[in-house]
This record gives C-alpha cells, structure tokens and sequence, in this order.
C-alpha cells in the first residue's frame, strides 16, 4: 500500500476578488488533513464516506477525482486496478479547500504507489485539472496554496509568491456546519459584476486593495489589530456581495464579542467555516468557548508565522473520517 497527504487551506484576504484577477492571500490549514491510501485490486475502486464503489460509477460531485485517477493512470500507462480509499479530516465543502486537497492526496498516494517522480508543477496542473471539473470558474487560489503547503500570495494569471510572516499570528477556526456553496456564490458575484459593474466591481477592487495592504503589513509588522480592522472590512464587502449568511454573521459576532479582534467568512461563503484572529492563545480558548455555547459545529484553534510558515501541523495525525 502507499499512501499520499495533503493538509486544507484557508483563505485570509481576497476570496471571490481573485477570481477577477484582484491578489489573494492564503494559507495552508495544517489543522485538517487528508489521507490517500492506494493498494492492488481486483476491479477500480474509490473508497471514501461520500462514496464507495466502482471508479467508473463515482457520482458526478466527484468528477474531478474520478478524470483526475483515470488520466494518471492513462499518463502513467498503468492499466491495472487498484484501490483508491481517501481518509480525511477536512469538512467537505466549509471553504477549506477540500477538493484541491483531496485531488492533491489521491495524485501523491497514486504517484507513490506507481513509484514515479511528481515535480509541483505536474501536481499542480492535475490539481487544476481536477478543480476545473469541481468548481467551473476555479482562480486556482485553494490548489496553488495546497500543492505548495505555504502561505501565498496569488493573483490568476499574474503573480504567485510565498509569503513570509514577520510574526506569529493566531486564529480561531469555526464551521457552521453548513455547506458551502461554493460554484453558486461565485456564479452569483458573476452576474452581479455584470449587470451592475459600477456598484459591484469597485467591491472587488477594494477586496483586492485589503489584500495588497495586508501582505505588506504581515511580512514587516504583525499589527494584529490592523489585520482584524481589515478581516472586518472585508466581511462587510463580502456581505454586500451576499456571500455572507445568518450563521456565518452569528458566528462572527460571537467571536467579535468574545475578544477577537476581527472576524470574516473564508472561501466560498453561504455556510462553510468562519477565522477569526485573537492576541493569543488564551482569548482563542475564550473565542472557542463563546463558539461552541453559540451554535458552531467545530473549532479549530491555529497559529502560524515566525518560523511556522507552515502552521502548526499537529504532531499526532490520525485519520478520522467525517
Ligand atoms: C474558494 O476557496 C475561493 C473563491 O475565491 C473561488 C476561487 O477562487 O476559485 C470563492
């Protein structure tokens, strides 16, 4: 058997502006793993909690997954079956990257099974690929930060970097436990662009200018206030663009209210997981507190910066399902 990982991300600034080409800033979600375990077989199959059974019977929410293992194993002229089982601890559709990480998982696990090199740049083209079947209009913001596990700043077509932070930084994580409707609030923002340019475009351009103040901000100076000044700044845009929803907004005001210093939705929005960021870890315990009497379905408390660039992957991984 050999198997494939790959952690979740988490978008800081510029959901949905990146889709227009405005900069984004992500961060690899190290608190949520995905596991890929590949081993021989008498027929193809996917095993997973959404699904178990043939590859070629897989429904069509999992389309990208499925094209993503047929088309390795054409490129890699393997023909013979196998077992494709993903075991994860990322929330399926909260806004945390699931289907770049489960893509990412299932292309290690299979590129180790077979034994073969995979450079970033291959993994990220059939991370892409895959995404371009799950979302439609994908900016490739969830895939460039999964493939990388870095903090990053992308803008479609334009620029990609890494990000250093000058500090470190710690946010409170909470689902709604409520999908996110990723493919339609993006679908949505489109038609809201185009029949009224002149009230929604300049949203997305300030969305895009949080963004450009923010990675100066977090490569020379940690202002934790200033980056809870700009999370609710960027709520309030995200509202107007209604991706925001009751829940979402519930949550936020729980963690605004319990000490947080800023708070927005990440990803997609309508549902998903709201950050928020605190001074440290003992409002996060507070915030976490406040969340849990306060409807959210799940809580994650995460640090990253100053040497943990790539967050707090925690030392003990165990593959629950969920
Ligand atoms: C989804 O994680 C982020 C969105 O900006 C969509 C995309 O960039 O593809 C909402």
């Amino acid at each position: 058997m050999s198997t494939g990982i790959s952690t979740a991300k988490m978008i800081l600034f510029g959901e949905h502006a990146v889709v227009y080409g405005e900069p984004a800033i992500s961060v690899p979600f190290t608190q949520a793993l995905i596991k890929t375990e590949v081993s021989p077989s008498t027929e193809n199959q996917f095993a997973s909690t959404f699904f178990t059974g043939p590859i070629e019977e897989m429904p069509p929410f999992l389309d990208g997954i499925k094209r993503l293992i047929l088309s390795i194993q054409k490129l890699l002229e393997q023909p013979e079956p196998l077992t494709v089982k993903v075991l994860s601890d990322v929330p399926v559709g909260r806004g945390l990257g699931s289907s770049a990480a489960v893509a990412t998982s299932v292309t290690r696990g299979l590129y180790n099974y077979y034994e073969k090199k995979l450079t970033e740049e291959m993994l990220l083209k059939l991370v892409n690929h895959a995404e371009d079947a799950a979302h439609g209009n994908a900016s490739g913001v969830d895939a460039i930060t999964v493939v990388t596990e870095k903090p990053v700043w992308y803008a479609k077509g334009k620029n990609m970097e890494t990000i250093h932070f000058a500090g470190e930084l710690t946010f409170v994580v909470a689902d709604t436990g409520i999908p996110s409707e990723t493919k339609a609030a993006v679908a949505d923002v489109g038609v809201l662009c185009k029949k009224e340019p002149l009230e929604y475009m300049p949203l997305i351009k300030e969305l895009g200018g949080i963004s450009r103040e923010m990675k100066e901000l977090l490569e020379t100076n940690i202002d934790k206030i200033r980056i809870g000044e700009a999370m609710n700044r960027s709520q309030s845009i995200l509202k107007k663009l209604t991706v925001s929803d009751p829940k979402l907004e519930n949550l936020i005001q729980v963690a605004l209210s319990a000490g947080a210093y800023g708070a927005k939705l990440t990803g997609g929005g309508r549902g998903g997981c709201m950050i928020s960021i605190v001074e440290n870890r003992e409002i996060a315990e507070k915030v976490v507190k406040a969340l849990q009497a306060n409807g959210s379905a799940k809580e994650w408390i995460f640090t990253i910066g100053e040497g943990k660039h790539e967050g707090d992957r925690p030392s003990t991984y165990e593959c629950g399902i969920n």
